[in-house]
């Protein structure tokens, strides 16, 4: 498989390590081995660390388990909210033009808010989420993990990071979200090309936008059991507008974080023995398993961001306001105040940090578990004698600052007939270009200052508003 980029030595200025100043958290080596660059971390100063963000924008690096969740669960001291930063505030940074701007420019939407605008969102969001009956949600993952495994069981061979993890949540999101069966390929295949910032990128963007934005106009026509729907019907009084941002933040949020966990617990349950042995042999649920992978494989490594709304203090440090703050939820979760031996098996322990805390706790998360062990135990039961072809070492990972994702997972098992199975929708990658029928905007209007100079992850929003 790949080779390991060529490193510099520890110490070296191409690392960004100056030997007294923060240390850079972007780049091909600090992204190479994130763990170890937080132990490097957490060795020199403790529970939270000056570090450098893209741009080399001063921040802090939470990697306390106790002080992660201090941070999380206080939005009056640590506010969710952008323009609390101060490098945005006296113009050192503009938001819509910086490299990590998704993150850092405001929008009205969950993940950018607190107070009464985000309590009316979150309990929209929330409450809709968990109407959804966790019987009829393993359904469909089930009838999905089988058809993708079908595509690949009379192969003897399978990438189950390209064929299985990368498809099954989205495939099971595009029906929860209530997309009619034949946007459920193209939905598959453009939200990771827009999330991933390919060539094609700003054209999956238009086609999401445009799907989502016919999905909110036929379920305002006629209702159905689905998120949609339920985001319409809920009585925060969503505007139209409000409820296609939802459903695409939803979307997003679901996207790689259950591929993730699906493709790191597959991993482990393929390679570390613990796990191959106590899942055979009965000792250890999947459910425990995953919960496992939770703690020492996070989906995501760092929520960005939080920013101090005062000067405060945490874990030993002078936090100034509008400093910018992320959640190491990995460091976290590896805290030797929590965990003294990591090789102690967690037994289920639910006490990670994988999906934060606070009033921004994940509200998919039963969600997730529910399509991450639903799809990996109909993928053991239909092949139980899976098996790597490579090496665990040999397994490349890529990633960002935000988190790091298997590029592949070469498997081979025997052989198995496939019984034919009906057609399936072609994908649907250029819908007709039927008119639009006029959404509701959001009581808030975007303020014009966050209008973008060029086409953004958000410029979908700005063109739908714009568009009245
Ligand atoms: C196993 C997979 C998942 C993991 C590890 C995960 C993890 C996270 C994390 C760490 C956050 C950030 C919380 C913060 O800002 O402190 C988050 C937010 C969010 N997640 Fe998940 N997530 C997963 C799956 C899902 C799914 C399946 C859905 C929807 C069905 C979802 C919906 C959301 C939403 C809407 C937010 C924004 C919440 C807010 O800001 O209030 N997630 N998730």
């Amino acid at each position: 498989m790949s080779t390991p980029p060529l490193l510099p030595p520890p110490g070296c200025p191409a690392h960004g390590l100056g030997q007294d100043g923060p240390l850079r958290l972007y780049g091909p080596a600090a992204e190479h081995d994130p763990m170890a660059l937080y132990e490097q971390l957490r060795a020199k100063h403790g529970a939270v660390a000056p570090v450098l963000v893209h741009d080399d924008q001063p921040a802090w690096l939470v990697l306390g388990h106790r002080e992660n969740l201090e941070v999380a669960r206080n939005p009056g001291r640590f506010s969710r909210d952008p323009r609390e930063w101060g490098a945005a505030k006296d113009g050192t940074v503009v938001p819509e033009k910086y490299a990590l701007s998704p993150m850092v420019t405001w929008w009205p939407v969950i993940n950018f808010n607190d107070g009464p605008v985000f309590d009316r969102l979150r309990g929209a969001v929330l409450e809709s989420l968990q109407r959804f009956d966790r019987r009829g949600i393993r359904r469909y993952v089930t009838r999905f993990a089988h058809q993708l495994i079908d595509d690949f069981a009379s192969n003897g061979q399978a990438d189950l990071v390209a064929e299985f993890s990368s498809q099954l949540p989205m495939l099971v999101m595009t029906q929860l979200i209530g997309a009619p069966e034949e946007h459920g390929p193209g939905l598959v295949r453009a939200v990771p090309d827009m999330l991933e910032g390919t060539e094609t990128a700003l054209e999956s963007d238009e086609y999401v936008t445009k799907t989502l934005y016919q999905l909110v106009a036929s379920k305002k026509a006629s209702r159905g059991y689905d998120l949609t729907s339920w985001l319409l019907d809920h009585p925060a009084e969503l505007t139209d507008v409000e409820v296609l941002a939802h459903v695409r933040v939803v979307l997003v949020a679901a996207y790689a974080t259950t591929a993730n966990l699906i493709a790191n617990t597959l991993r482990m349950v393929l390679t570390d023995p613990r796990f191959r042995a106590n899942l055979s042999g009965g000792r250890m649920t999947l459910a425990e398993a995953l919960e496992q992978v939770l703690w020492d494989q996070t989906p995501i490594n760092t929520v960005l961001g939080r920013w101090a709304t005062a000067d405060t203090k945490l874990g030993g440090q002078e936090i100034k306001r509008g400093d910018m703050l992320l959640l190491s939820l990995a460091a976290g979760n590896v805290d030797p105040q929590v965990r003294p031996d990591l090789s102690a098996p967690v037994h289920g322990n639910r006490s990670h940090l994988a999906f934060s805390a606070g009033p921004h706790e994940c509200p998919g998360q039963d969600i997730g578990r529910a399509i991450a062990d639903t799809g990996i135990e109909a993928l053991l039961a239909r092949l139980p004698d899976i098996e790597l072809t490579v090496h665990d070492f040999e397994l490349e990972r890529r990633g960002t600052l935000m988190s790091q994702h298997l590029v592949q997972l070469p498997v081979r098992f025997e052989p198995r007939a496939v019984a034919a199975t009906a057609p399936r929708p072609e994908p649907d990658r250029r819908p007709e270009p039927t008119p639009l029928p006029p959404l509701a905007p959001p009581a808030e209007a975007v303020p014009a200052a966050t209008v973008r100079p060029r086409p953004s992850r958000w410029s979908w929003l700005r063109r739908l508003l714009g568009r009245r």
